[in-house]
């Protein structure tokens, strides 16, 4: 029988007990949270995805490395560190072997016990990949750019009690009945409503088995694994994808993703209950990013863009981890840097990539929206209204010097600083870190978060 676990630490006494930190993207992800989440790890024994799946793409720079991973928690560069795929996430098989296979070629060790798949993820398949290319083109102008990687239709499928969970991999006769299902399915859609060819599903049977077949040992009932490390008073890390406005009901909807990526997804999508958290870190740009359709009030175009966006050649430039698209990019708005502190109770806020902004020589931030001619402070999820906001700008004094080397708060010069304050004053949410840079050391620990 499997020993009794020690019992948890008693809330009630006030007793300090080893919390869970969620981190989420503030904006419309590619924040940068893969880079906060890296430098917190240090310290985590676990860190889990809690949504989204290979959608999503997060850089990690070490020591000049690049690595790019779409799925995999970025907690896997750290030794010792065991990362969670939770419930809430949707996993391509194709995917998360590719990574741990180019994770492993790196020399890192991606084995059952560091590298975890909880059974109620749910998977993703062609089906799913071919029904969101379908959607996406029967959308035509409207269409919401998805990173076409099969996301919407397989939360569609869960959502219906279609699904299918990863649990099934340890189980083929099972996998293979629920595929067989599963593309007979897709197929009478694809071919009947979109004039698409079938999949072939003798082909897909046989690559799923041998999938399954290496990714089994990685399975295990994630909240178990969870409430475990937690009862040891160990740190775990909820690791963010996408962001606050992408979020399904909290989000630009329908130009959004198909998950919950702020807080309250992380309590679901991992199987954690709300008070094991301690911290919300809300990861923003210094400015606004976002990719694919939808409404964004700040946005730029011409020669202020391309500034704020880069070439491509660096590997913070504004270009897709996941597509390579080009980001649509803008100033920085604070009423979704105030809606996002709200619906996710943000502890505290990073703000990154601050010396993208070196050299401008004055910085519009939006402050609020005029609506019809009348100031409004909070970010409308309502399209309808968000079509009628202007943004309103407060413009701050720039700096010049370049800030890629500062380390401690007083090594930013007093306007830099004066931005990092304002922000903060005006969200309500302390600032903990600033980045001045991709690197893992190049970040700035401003103290106080509460
Ligand atoms: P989907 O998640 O592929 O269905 O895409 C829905 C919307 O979310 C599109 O606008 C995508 O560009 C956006 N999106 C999804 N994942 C990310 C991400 O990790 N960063 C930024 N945008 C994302």
């Amino acid at each position: 029988p499997a020993p009794l676990l020690p019992a948890p630490p008693l809330f009630h006494t006030g007793a300090h007990v080893m919390p869970l930190t969620i981190i989420i993207g503030a904006q419309w992800g590619d924040e940068g949270k893969g880079h906060i989440t890296d430098r917190l790890a240090q310290d985590a024994a676990v860190v889990a995805r809690y949504s989204g799946g290979d959608n999503a793409g997060h850089t990690v720079t070490i020591g000049g490395e690049v690595f790019k991973l779409h799925l995999i928690p970025s907690g896997i560069i750290h030794r010792g560190v065991v990362c969670l795929i939770g419930n809430g996430a949707v996993v391509n098989p194709v995917v998360m072997l590719r990574e741990m296979d180019a994770l492993a070629a790196r020399g890192l060790d991606v084995g059952p016990a560091r590298l975890r798949l909880s059974g109620g993820a749910h998977l993703i398949t062609p089906g799913h990949i071919a029904m969101d290319r379908a959607h996406e083109r029967e959308r035509g102008r409207g269409a919401i750019g998805t990173t076409l990687r099969g996301i919407g239709p397989a939360y569609t499928d869960k959502a219906r009690r279609i699904g299918l969970r990863a649990e099934l991999l340890a189980n083929p006769a099972a996998l293979a009945a629920a595929l067989v299902d599963h593309l007979a399915a897709k197929n009478e859609v694809l071919v009947k409503v979109y004039g698409e060819p079938p999949l072939d599903a003798d082909a897909l049977l046989a690559d799923y088995a041998a999938q399954a077949a290496r990714l089994a040992p990685h399975l295990v009932d994630g909240p178990v694994l969870l409430d475990e490390a937690l009862a040891r008073g160990e740190t775990v890390l909820a690791e963010g994808a996408q962001g606050t406005l992408l979020d399904l009901d909290h989000g630009t909807y329908p130009f959004v993703t198909s998950s919950s990526p702020t807080a309250g997804g992380a309590i679901t999508g991992l199987g954690v209950g709300p008070r094991h958290v301690d911290r919300v870190i809300g990861v923003a740009k210094a400015f606004t990013t976002r990719v694919g359709g939808g409404p964004f009030p700040t946005e730029l175009d011409g020669e202020a863009a391309t500034r704020l966006r880069g070439t491509g050649e660096n590997p913070w430039d504004e270009f897709g981890t996941t597509t390579g698209r080009p980001r649509r990019v803008g100033w920085l708005d604070l009423p979704i840097l105030r809606h996002a502190r709200r619906v996710n109770s943000l502890s505290e806020l990073v703000l990154t990539k601050l010396d993208i902004l070196s050299g401008l020589a004055e910085i519009p931030v939006g402050v609020a929206y005029d609506v019809d001619g009348r100031r409004r402070a909070d970010f409308p999820t309502d399209l309808s209204a968000l079509a009628r906001c202007r943004p309103v700008y407060e413009t701050l004094p720039g700096w010049r010097e370049d800030i890629t080397g500062a380390r401690r708060p007083s090594d930013l010069p007093a306007n830099a600083r004066r931005y990092v304050d304002f922000v903060a004053e005006h969200t309500g949410a302390p600032i903990s870190y600033v980045s001045v840079g991709p690197g893992r050391e190049q970040f700035i620990e401003l103290g106080d978060r509460d």
